[in-house]
């Protein structure tokens, strides 16, 4: 299975740090944010990568990750979003790279304390359709969040102003080669985006979409209050961080666990 990780977008939410550089550049901790989702695939044993890029710094993607190799990256690959279409506009980027196999999609500013690697273990077991990680947040407002009924998945409402449930659908996402053809049918949402949610509704409508409950914390960190928080629970110990030369495992017990 090939890894995604989509950093496009604008970050306009973390305005004046993203006039400078992109929103997945930006440091957590002592590493920059988009180390954090390659560690995450590396993890899993996902090492041919594409990251779709977007904005005006997209040529520091190249400068900081070259061609992975330092990262133990051993299939780099880089393509670019024009404007901010939203997360399935980015990932429709992603179909000649994924030469209709599999992928795990990670957002660039999704960070986790642990692995993902059963859940990835039991998507490979999986006939058909694509599978989602939840986790239980305090702010389900914020984000995709799943209806469960009978330990069910009924639905996903994406920032619902009175949220069905505290699971939100975290930025890790797996699916099967009909992930394309699924993001072709989809119109904009108000928010002018191609939405992530309609897809995931979409594999749901069909019968084919299976969830697992996320181990370990997860955050985003895509607004001032979220980038706080990821470095607080980064400094505290855990996450997932790639180990480079140029940033030797120096701080935090669990690093590169
Ligand atoms: O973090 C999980 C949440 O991410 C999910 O619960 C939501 O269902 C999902 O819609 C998304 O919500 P956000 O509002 O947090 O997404 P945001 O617009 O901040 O985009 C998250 C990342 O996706 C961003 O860091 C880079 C990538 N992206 C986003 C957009 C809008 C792109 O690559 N291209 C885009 O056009």
């Amino acid at each position: 299975m090939k890894g995604v990780i989509l950093a496009g977008g604008l970050g306009t939410r973390l305005e004046p740090l993203t006039r400078v550089t992109n929103k997945p550049l930006l440091p957590i901790y002592d590493r920059p944010m988009i180390y954090y989702p390659i560690q995450c695939l590396l993890n899993a044993g996902i090492d041919e990568i594409l990251i779709v890029t977007g904005g005006e710094h997209a040529g520091d993607f190249l400068k900081l990750l070259g061609n992975g190799k330092r990262l133990n990256v051993k299939d780099l690959h880089y393509t670019y979003q024009e404007g901010e279409g939203g997360i399935a506009d980015a990932l429709k980027l992603a179909e000649d790279f994924a030469e209709n196999g599999r992928i795990c999609v990670i957002l660039g500013d999704n960070i986790i304390e642990r692995d993902i690697c059963e859940p990835v273990r039991a998507f490979k077991e999986q006939p058909s359709g694509a599978k989602l990680l939840l986790k239980e947040v305090p702010d389900p407002q914020r984000f995709g969040v799943a209806r469960i009924e009978d330990g069910r998945l009924i639905e996903i409402i994406e920032k619902p102003a009175e949220p069905a449930s505290n699971l939100a659908v975290t930025g890790i996402y797996m699916y099967d080669s009909d992930v394309f053809a699924i993001a072709d049918t989809l119109a904009p949402s108000t928010r002018g985006e191609l939405e992530i949610t309609d897809v995931n509704n979409a594999y749901l409508a069909r019968g084919d979409l299976t969830y697992d409950i996320l181990e370990g914390w997860w955050t985003d960190s895509g607004t001032f209050q979220s980038l706080h928080k990821a470095n607080c629970l980064v400094v505290a110990g855990g996450a997932n961080r790639v180990s480079t030369s140029a940033t030797p495992m120096a701080h935090g017990a669990a690093a590169g666990a």
